[in-house]
């Protein structure tokens, strides 16, 4: 069987597992969609005020891509470009889950789990400069976007592996987490974005 065909569904249906949605509703029979900004991803779950659901959000959204990208890598060693196709999955699985009318998530910790498993050196350092601008502004959305965005050059200094489909892969989900932002990037702009840790809240 052709490998892309069990390794790119699997790994939206991974992506598509909607854990700060669940984990809200099963531990506190809430539905984060009514929360705060509304995301079903970590940021929100946190800010709904069950941090250590936050963490478990982050980590579970974090693996389940990394891993849908690692077993597209066992099933295909040679071929570098399905765990790339598996990667861009994953994410579309995140962001747009047939479970919840595909209105998912934004894609920063999955983000983050795609580009461990396709190349850990680059994505340290792009998690790096996330921490810095969070800390400098406490905008988590600015320094997603803004983290996601230096991605692509990252890799490129870092892996020499790269094919049209892998820098293809490298710059659309960057991309497709910086338009996931959209509301984010307008409250930024009208100066309304809510600061990590803050009480203010804007949907
Ligand atoms: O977790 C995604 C983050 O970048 C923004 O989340 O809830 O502030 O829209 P939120």
């Amino acid at each position: 069987m052709n490998p892309w065909l069990i390794s790119i569904p699997l790994a939206y249906l991974l992506g598509s597992i909607p854990f700060g949605y669940l984990l809200v509703r099963f531990f506190r029979k809430q539905d984060i969609r009514e929360t705060g900004s509304g995301n079903i991803g970590a940021t929100n779950v946190a800010r709904s005020g069950a941090k250590g659901l936050g963490l478990l959000t982050l980590a579970l959204d974090l693996l389940k891509a990394l891993i849908a990208v690692k077993i597209a890598t066992h099933l295909v060693p040679a071929n570098f470009d399905v765990a790339v196709g598996a990667a861009i999955a994953a994410i579309v699985g995140h962001m747009f889950p047939v479970w919840l009318g595909f209105h998912g998530g934004k894609g920063v910790a999955s983000g983050l789990g795609v580009f461990l498993a396709l190349a850990w050196k680059p994505s340290l350092v792009m998690f790096g400069i996330f921490l810095v601008i969070v800390f400098a502004t406490r905008y988590v959305s600015l320094a997603s976007m803004i983290a996601a965005s230096t991605y692509p050059i990252l890799a490129w200094l870092f892996h020499h592996q790269e094919t049209a489909f892998t820098a293809f892969g490298y710059v659309i989900i960057p991309v497709l987490i910086i338009v996931k932002h959209h509301s984010n990037i307008r409250r930024l702009l009208a100066g309304t974005e809510s600061r990590f840790g803050s009480k203010e809240v804007s949907a």
